[in-house]
């Protein structure tokens, strides 16, 4: 049996009577989860975080069902081809689905079959930054209407990402009134938040850092702990049993706390850049050696985005007014990362001056690597900025492109490669740190571009190695910044 912690290469694993095994829990009131076979689980919402964790659960042998309402996403899954990019995700995908132990279907009533129903569909932003709670509620409607015949016990998760009280105040009335069940008898129900990042999807499913287990009763608890205890081969990752209100809170805890150290960071780069001689990245790596500080998410660079970050500190701030408090360390965390776009675009107008006409291409769209996520990028905040200051935009990355087309259409020119993006330009900005761009060198910047001058916005390259050329880089001291 593969220990936790370690990502089998191939991961059917551990063996079913482990598993079966492994399920025979105990609880103060007796044997709980008795189950002989194996537990059957379903995910309503085949995103990023739906897709990645059935997928995980196909692999390592749960009959597993993925449900989503968009049959133009069904209808591709189903051919094994997953439609985001996320290393490793379409080779365990076809294997999953070649062993038949996942199905993909938009048909909700299939989640009768299951044993545990977990709720993954997507909470994105109203204008007012409160969490739009229409898709997490209808799901809980039909899941509810699904469940109403049924009589074995079956457990909803809400791993979907929502503020504190939606489990208990929204989902559980919609779920009793639609199956006509009440929750905690035949019915238990949790929040389950998910943690895994894009880029690393898959690997984060299988070693995640922690669990978070926001239960309404014991019962439920342990249930779902038992469900990952078999999913993990026995031994948990940390995890804490708590309220659901505790659990939702956690997430957004997380994620404001994340978006806080970047926006930190970027604060300090814009300081050194107007210092001499100084640069962020050692400044990043004298204060992470504290222990109280720590090394990591410490990258100065062009503001942070993704599907999460922004969606949920507005989510966040929204939730805290609506109680009467004003969280102003959040609202400035938002405010910085905003205005390092145009930070990012000073830059280049540092090298250039007015960038009326001037041909700039930015490499890269992606919000980071090894993804094909454009949602909040960056880059994109970037390309608005350039636009309007009458930039002539041309862009390239390695994936991103279609996702990047479909926002920003003709205003930008797409390059299909780094070395046609970068020829006869003004000005390259490197926006997401691909390896290939690492690839790079001085030479080839200089020899393609009209005139060499680069803004290494995720400060990718040494500018010892970038000595013919003019470079700026984020939080890069004034004197090391040839032309700044
Ligand atoms: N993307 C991430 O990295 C990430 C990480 C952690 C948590 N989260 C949270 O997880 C949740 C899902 O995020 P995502 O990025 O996977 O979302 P997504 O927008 O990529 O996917 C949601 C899916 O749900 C489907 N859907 C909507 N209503 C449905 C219904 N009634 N029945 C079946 N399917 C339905 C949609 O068609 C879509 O395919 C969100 O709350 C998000 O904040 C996301």
């Amino acid at each position: 049996m593969t220990p936790v912690g370690e990502v089998p290469d191939d991961p059917f694993l551990p063996g079913p009577m482990a598993i079966r095994e492994a399920e025979l829990r105990t609880s103060k009131r007796g044997p709980r989860i008795m189950t002989t076979q194996r537990q059957r689980v379903s995910f309503v919402g085949l995103g990023y975080v739906g897709l990645c964790t059935a997928v995980a659960f196909a692999n390592r042998g749960f009959e597993t069902i993925g449900v989503d309402i968009d049959a133009k996403r069904v209808a591709q899954i189903e051919t094994g081809r997953a439609p985001i990019h996320e290393p490793r995700l379409d080779r365990m995908l076809k294997t999953a689905l070649q062993t038949k132990r996942l199905k993909v279907t938009e048909d909700v009533s299939q989640v009768r079959a299951t044993d545990v129903i977990f709720l993954t569909v997507g909470t994105p932003s109203e204008p007012g930054g409160e969490i739009r709670l229409s898709f997490v509620e209808e799901a809980a409607r039909e899941i509810g209407r699904c469940l109403r015949d049924e009589h074995g016990y079956r457990l909803v998760v809400v791993k979907s990402t929502v503020t504190p009280g939606t489990t208990r105040s929204t989902v559980r009335p919609v779920l009793e009134e639609a199956s006509g069940k009440k929750i905690g008898v035949q019915l238990g129900l949790c929040a389950n938040p998910e943690f895994l990042r894009e880029g690393s999807a898959i690997d984060d499913t299988f070693q995640p850092d922690r669990l978070l287990i926001g239960a309404m009763d014991g019962e439920t608890a342990a249930r779902l702990e038992g469900l990952y205890r078999a999913f993990f081969g026995g031994k948990l990752p940390p995890t804490i049993v708590t309220t659901p209100e505790t659990a939702e809170l956690v997430k957004y805890a997380s994620n404001a706390f994340l978006a806080t150290k970047v926006s930190y960071i970027n604060t300090i780069a814009n300081i050194a850049q107007l210092v001499p001689g100084v640069d962020v990245e050692k400044v990043a790596e004298g204060i992470g050696l504290d222990p109280r500080i720590g090394p990591l998410f410490l990258k100065a660079g062009p503001g942070y985005g993704g599907s999460c970050f922004h969606k949920d500190l507005q989510a966040l701030i929204a939730f805290s007014h609506a109680l009467g408090y004003d969280p102003r360390l959040l609202g400035a965390v938002e405010e910085v990362n905003e205005e390092q776009a145009a930070k990012v675009v000073e830059l280049s107008e540092r090298l250039l001056g007015s960038l009326r006409d001037k041909r700039v291409t930015v490499l890269g769209l992606a919000f980071k690597k090894d993804t094909d996520d454009i949602r909040e990028a960056a880059s994109i905040r970037v390309i608005e900025r350039l636009k309007q200051k009458g930039a002539e935009v041309t862009a390239h990355d390695p994936i991103a492109i279609p996702n990047a087309r479909l926002l920003l259409g003709d205003s930008v020119e797409f390059a299909a490669d780094s070395a046609s993006a970068i020829r006869d330009a003004d000005c390259c900005i490197i926006m997401t740190e691909w390896d290939e761009f690492r690839k790079l060198s001085a030479k080839d910047y200089i020899e393609a571009m009209r005139s060499p001058n680069l803004v290494d916005a995720r400060r990718l390259y040494k500018p010892e190695d970038f000595e013919g050329l003019n470079l700026l880089g984020i939080g890069l001291g004034k004197d090391k910044a040839r032309g700044g």
